[in-house]
């Protein structure tokens, strides 16, 4: 009873930043985001009678507390689901580095969606998947599918509604590029979770931001279908920019940029009106994304480069969370 899994980061277009619910994971908006490729996640799940409790090790380490708690709790549904009581071992590995600041755990989170419901030998739809995937990280929900994908809010209270939606797989737009920029190699401080719990409840603009980028998510879907890139980029940057707004006016506030953000946010508004097209968003932390076209990427990269910024991945969009006998253990 065991199962590999690979899955791909993503990066939210339109962003998701607070819970309605906070077991089942059911956000205050949609999100959309755009799966990337070449940056997995591989993980392995071995259900067996050996096993006296869960294990979860990442990257190496054996994991406990929150980490350890949020996979069990995805092994409790299937074993529920399943009827067994096994116990399991989970492997997981990133060949990104956590720093690069991709919503770090979705990849993880799809690849063990899965990977633990194959080794315990259920066979679940992509909606089923997101919806597991979902209940171990948000943003999880959005990389079980490739390409661009839409993380539904839903309206229910069992979340049975609120899963990813695939808008348009990954050779819709070839020419599509993230730029993921790496301004510091230290570890960010606030988690998102935690964050965007203390937003939901002290933030005064807390129900604009929920209203505006629920609508932000249905714009962002139209204009990725007609690839309408400088819409998309106004929009992303836009709401991006109100996400760290909401961040900023969080009771203790939530400061996730330094100098060298703010001073890439400046050059990238400056190229922009020296004719080079591109646009930031950046997640919970300090890296900045940049969106662009596949004409511009060099250009850009020497650019970023001079601003002082050494470390640049490149990503277009990639495929969904797929099976593999490459087994970890
Ligand atoms: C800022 O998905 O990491 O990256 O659901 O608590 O696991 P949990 O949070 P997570 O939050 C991601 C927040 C974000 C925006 C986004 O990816 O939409």
């Amino acid at each position: 009873m065991k199962s590999t899994a690979i899955a791909n980061a993503n990066i939210a277009l339109t962003k998701y930043w607070g819970k309605r619910e906070d077991k089942l994971i059911l956000p205050h908006q949609s999100s959309v985001s755009v799966t990337l490729h070449g940056l997995t996640a591989t993980t392995t799940v071995e259900f067996d009678k050996k096993y006296s409790q869960d294990v979860f090790l990442l990257n190496g380490q054996e994991q406990s507390g929150e980490e350890l708690e949020r996979v069990v709790d995805i092994l409790n549904i299937l074993r529920q689901r399943a009827g067994s009581a096994l116990h399991t071992k989970v492997m997981s590995t990133n060949n990104f580095p956590t720093v690069a600041g991709f919503a770090s755990s979705a990849a993880g989170a799809a690849a063990l969606a899965l990977a633990a419901s194959k080794a315990i030998g259920l066979s679940l739809d992509e909606i089923e998947l997101s919806i597991l995937a979902r209940q171990n990280s948000g943003s999880g929900t959005r990389s079980v599918s490739g390409g661009f994908v839409q993380w539904l809010r839903g309206e229910k209270n069992d979340g049975s509604d609120s899963y990813g939606i695939q808008l348009a797989n990954e050779k819709h737009w070839p020419e599509f590029r993230i730029l993921a920029c790496i301004t510091t190699r230290q570890a960010k401080k606030i988690k998102s979770r935690a964050g965007m719990k203390q937003s939901v409840a002290n933030c005064p603009y807390y129900s604009a931001w929920k209203e505006s980028a629920n609508k932000d998510s249905d714009e962002m879907k139209k204009l990725i279908l007609k690839k309408d890139f400088t819409a998309l980029g106004q929009l992303a940057e836009h709401n991006c920019l109100k996400m760290h707004a909401v961040m900023m006016a969080t009771t203790p506030s939530i400061i996730y940029w330094n100098e060298k953000t703010v001073q890439l946010m400046h050059a990238i508004i400056e190229w922009r009106e020296q004719g080079l097209e591109c646009y930031f968003t950046m997640d919970g932390g300090p890296q900045v994304k940049i969106i662009c076209l596949a004409k511009d990427v060099a250009e850009i990269i020497k650019r970023v480069k001079e601003q002082g910024i050494d470390e640049v991945l490149e990503c277009r969009p990639g495929e969904g969370v797929r099976s593999t006998d490459n087994h970890l253990f």
